[in-house]
């Protein structure tokens, strides 16, 4: 039986025949033994291979094994002597399948630095905490499919490659087909994209939500989830260049309606991560972020806190502490400010609703004052803006004046106005950062080690 590592740590050992695959973490010689510690990816603890003199290449190859070569071990499940280990493998035989150079393999057993493994993120996976990063961002990826499964929602797959700018905030990225010298030619000219593949300047998309604003005026409840791109220059440890977004979008739904699912859907996730993840989460609680879980179990059990943003205003203005950037009423929450209402004030997430309409984007929902539209935020302790939603203008005179207001030219976006004016109802949405959750859920520090291949300004090797 071929048997992955997180399986035999379960099974009852009975001397069973067993072949597994892996790489090597470390091999201790002593006397007439080797011990192998092997790990397949599979969960975060390896397993140990005893390898006994007797076996034929012992002395040529078993001895020698390194740490990071590919092998194949054959032999017996037995219960094992050691501490720590309920299972080991005695070896019959030992294949080396890939070889691991000692004297240049860049992980050795020593405790390495995120920055360090970013420059080798061909490798990183193999580490424990990166190990078990991708695990815990796979298992948030189901969880997210089955909570919407269950709640009647459809998934949508709505284009990477748009003429439409969601977010109207010019960060898109531009997409062409033509060479460096025909875009030279094409350059200054009124429509320097008319001669380009699609006739037309298009970008890759910086959100889905307006896309999936079409089918859940045709399906009721639908989500999309993919990838997004913003060509915006912040160098932090909470933006990137490409990130997964999950944006659900609901017809026959209020801002009221908008939160409650969020907030669901948000508790959902870190619920089944508690339950499914508890060794890759035990890690992060020890090394990474000391409290981890037991934050984590709060914020399942606990509401979260709900504030105007004039209200939030109101509390920064009151606050002791200085803060960078200053506090208006009229001016947008900056990180730190998201970070103070929730980790001071609340002690919990936050989420802050009716921001002033000209922070936001043209198509969320006027309020009766006309000053602030039915926006919804949530802000999360050690992060700050985990979620941006709103309720979306349904109503066709007061989209249009926006959209003027904003400057979009409404025969581009003709067919958002005819959602309004072929059977509109109320609807809205909201969009997750995907990576931003899997921070909060391992409580790592910098967004570029929770995704594979992270994309900033002036980075992206592979
Ligand atoms: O607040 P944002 O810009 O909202 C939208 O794009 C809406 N169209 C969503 C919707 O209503 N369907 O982005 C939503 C979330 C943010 O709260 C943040 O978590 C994440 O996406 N996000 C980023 N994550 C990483 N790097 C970046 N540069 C991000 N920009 C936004
Ligand atoms: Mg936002």
């Amino acid at each position: 039986m071929k048997a992955r590592i997180k399986e035999l740590l379960g099974t009852e050992p009975s001397e069973q025949h067993i072949v597994i695959e892996g790489w090597v973490r470390t091999c201790r010689n002593s006397g007439n033994l080797c011990f192998i510690e092997l790990s397949d990816g599979s969960c975060l603890s390896g397993i140990q291979v005893i390898a006994e003199s007797a076996l034929k290449n012992y002395a040529d190859e078993i001895r020698h094994i390194s740490t990071g070569t590919a092998v194949k071990a054959t032999g017996t499940l037995v219960e094992s002597p050691a501490k720590g280990q309920v299972v080991e493998v005695q070896a019959e035989s030992i294949e080396i399948l890939g070889s691991a150079d000692p004297s240049n393999y860049p992980l050795q057993k020593k405790r390495h630095s995120f920055e360090f493994l970013r420059s080798i993120s061909h490798l990183r996976p193999r580490t424990n905490a990166l190990g078990a990063v991708a695990r815990i961002r796979s298992e948030l990826n189901f969880a997210i499919h089955r909570f919407f499964r269950e709640q009647g929602f459809f998934q949508v797959h709505t284009p990477i490659i748009t003429t439409s700018d969601c977010e109207g905030a010019g960060e898109m990225f531009t997409v062409t087909a033509l060479s460096d010298k025909e875009l030279g030619k094409e350059f200054g000219k009124k429509n320097p994209f008319a001669q380009d593949f699609f006739g037309r300047k298009a970008g890759l998309t910086v959100s889905g939500q307006l896309q999936a604003e079409i089918y859940a005026l045709s399906h009721g409840r639908v989500y999309t989830f993919g990838p997004t791109f913003r060509a915006e220059n912040s160098n932090t440890s909470r933006h990137l260049a490409e990130f997964w977004m999950l944006e659900p979008e609901m017809a026959f739904c209020d801002l009221a309606g908008d939160m409650d699912v969020a907030e669901a859907l948000i508790q959902n996730l870190i619920n089944t991560v508690l339950e499914n993840c508890a060794d890759d989460l035990d890690l992060f609680n020890q090394f990474i972020s000391k409290g981890l879980i037991e934050k984590l179990e709060t914020v399942c059990r606990q509401a979260f806190t709900r504030m105007t943003y004039s209200q939030a205003i109101q509390e920064l203005e009151g606050a002791k502490q200085q803060f960078e950037y200053p506090v208006a009423w009229g001016s947008d929450l900056q990180a730190e400010h998201e970070r103070f209402l929730c980790e001071e004030i609340a002690g919990r997430p936050v989420i802050v609703t009716d921001y002033p309409k000209t922070i936001k984007p043209f198509y969320m929902r006027q309020n009766e004052d006309g000053k602030t539209v039915a926006a919804m935020d949530i802000l999360v302790p050690g992060i700050g803006e985990l979620v941006g939603g709103s309720q979306r203008e349904e109503r066709l005179e007061l989209l249009t004046a926006r959209m003027q207001e904003a400057k979009l030219d409404l025969e581009e976006y003709s067919w958002y106005l005819d959602l309004r004016r072929y059977g509109s109802v109320p609807h809205a949405g909201f969009g997750l950062g995907f990576e931003r959750l899997v921070q909060f859920v391992t409580g790592m520090s910098n967004i570029r080690d929770v995704i594979p291949f992270p994309r900033t300004p002036s980075n992206a090797p592979c």
